[in-house]
């Protein structure tokens, strides 16, 4: 852990504090001895003590990070007060600056709030000095770590970047994108750029298509339609997550891992990322909604009938698109992108298929001949066998695989579907630490890498708004349906063409 340093949480008693950053910090406390002055302040509405506030996050800690709480415990304090309200923020000032170490330390300010509360906490912390740092406060540091979403569309986003950079300067922003955070996409990075074999392959000519998928079971649990109706498929999860993965799949390689140089990489690709054209949209591009149905094993409702979620919703849950990057290195490669909720089965997978062999010498059908068998599969009539797919399993399952093709054993040349794998539980062992925690340590160092530029951010909001645009228009595609606990509706499918396959299954 850095310096001694303070924690300050907005929103401490919501959802994603207790769930998530609470537990992030007891776990980082207990693998990485804190410094003496290290505290942690959370901030909410409601008037509690210290010890009332302890004790509600001690029932929300999960049972193997209890022993971790009760030592990070006597560090966390609690102070009433509102974001928006200057004065409230004087009595955290003066809260801050009483606990060890005072203004001399860095002040991680953690905005777990409502999206429309950022800007005004922003400039509220900035009126009262807390997110600058006096002369001679050499330690001392100021940062500001700001949720998702970040923005609801681009003029929103580029709103909130200018105001942003009215009160902070970019190195002190944090804007999160917890995807960033699981070690199998950062793993991405490292596979792509340590491994000198397969980077010579990652490209138009070898590489036939790439599709990612993010599935999920889960629908509009604890009153989640609140914020999702009116938000959707594209800009809860394909605007951000989605992007941020593909960004790592296809960036060019960066001369280092600073945070300048892998940032302006993933940039080039997300401003390189063209939607389909209004009037393909509809070819391109699938949205639905789940309709009732069962997962895992138990009855779920429609979305319509979500607790929250008006009769008139136009809202999507899952998005399928197909789309391009026009750059040297990807043009003309189909980028296929899904995601869903209420889907059969959770998990998250990026597949890079790799293009078939010029001639398919192997697996001829009995029965006809070889000038029939070549005919077929040039009328598209038989489609050749595709061997080389790259799979990275990103969650729940955590691993690589490599699929090939080998000789059956015989006296034909019968060609057989083998893989090579690697899997992170079996290497090793226990699973991999949560994404905010390494997050949370990311940011106490000032290590900004796994976070988003502004512009990075704009340049996703701006292929959102190209989509939902598109999806006002006169070739917009239909808001499907489909059963909870399938795999989306069919009309999905389609967006492979010829003998490019289909998507993936976990
Ligand atoms: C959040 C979305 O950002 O990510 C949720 O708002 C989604 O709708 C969640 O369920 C998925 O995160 P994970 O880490 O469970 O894949």
């Amino acid at each position: 852990m850095p310096s001694p340093s303070q924690v300050v949480i907005f929103g401490a008693s919501g959802d994603l504090a207790l769930r998530k950053l609470l537990p992030a910090l007891a776990s980082l406390a207990s693998k990485h001895q804190p410094a003496e002055g290290f505290s942690v302040v959370g901030v909410s509405r409601r008037e509690k003590s210290d010890e009332a506030f302890r004790a509600e996050v001690a029932e929300a800690m999960p049972a193997e990070l209890k022993a971790a709480w009760t030592e990070l415990a006597p560090r966390v304090h609690y102070v009433a007060g509102d974001v928006g309200n200057v004065q409230d923020l004087d009595r955290l000032s003066a809260r801050l600056d009483a606990l060890p170490g005072g203004r001399a330390t860095g002040r991680l300010f953690y905005l777990s709030l409502k999206p429309d509360l950022f800007a005004n906490a922003i400039s509220n912390l900035a009126s009262k000095g807390l997110v600058r740092v006096a002369e001679g406060e050499k330690d001392a540091w100021r940062r500001v770590v700001v949720e998702k979403p970040f923005g609801h569309d681009l003029a929103s986003a580029q709103a909130l970047n200018r105001h942003v950079h009215t009160h902070l300067k970019e190195y002190q922003v944090y804007r999160i994108d917890h995807y960033l955070g699981k070690e199998t996409v950062q793993n991405i990075l490292g596979f792509r750029f340590h491994n000198a074999i397969f980077e010579p392959l990652w490209n138009r000519d070898h590489v036939e298509l790439v599709q990612i998928t993010v599935a999920e079971e889960l629908g509009m649990e604890r009153g989640r339609a609140a914020y999702y109706d009116g938000t959707g498929a594209l800009r809860d999860m394909l605007q951000n997550h989605m992007l941020q993965v593909l960004s790592l799949v296809a960036m060019e390689p960066p001369a280092s891992l600073d945070a300048k140089a892998v940032r302006a990489q993933k940039v080039a690709v997300l401003e390189a990322l063209r939607p389909p054209m209004p009037s393909e949209m509809k070819r391109n591009c699938v949205r639905a909604r789940y309709s009732k149905g069962t997962v895992r094993d138990l009855p779920v409702p429609g979305y319509l009938d979500e607790e929250g979620v008006p009769a008139d919703s136009q809202t999507e849950t899952y998005v399928a698109v197909r789309c391009e990057i026009d750059t040297w290195r990807w043009s003309g490669v189909p980028i296929l992108l899904r995601h869903g909720k209420r889907l059969k089965k959770r998990f998250t997978e990026v597949q890079v298929q790799f293009k078939t062999p010029p001639l398919q010498l192997f697996n001829k059908p009995d029965g006809i001949s070889d000038d029939e068998f070549r005919q077929k599969l040039r009328a598209g009539d038989l489609c050749q066998i595709r061997p080389n797919v790259l799979t990275l399993s990103i969650q729940p399952r955590e691993a690589i695989r490599l699929s090939f093709g080998v000789k059956r054993p015989g006296a034909s040349m019968v060609m057989h579907g083998a893989e090579m794998a690697f899997d992170y539980q079996d290497v090793f062992g226990a699973s991999t630490a949560p994404a905010y925690e390494r997050l949370l340590l990311d940011a106490l160092l000032g290590d900004a890498t796994l976070f988003l530029r502004g512009d990075e951010i704009e340049a996703s909001w701006r292929f959102a708004d190209a989509m939902q645009a598109a999806w006002k228009g006169a070739d917009a595609p239909p808001l499907l349906e489909y059963p909870a606990g399938t795999w989306g509706p069919e009309e999905a499918g389609d967006l492979f063409h010829g003998c490019e396959g289909g998507w993936t299954r976990g």
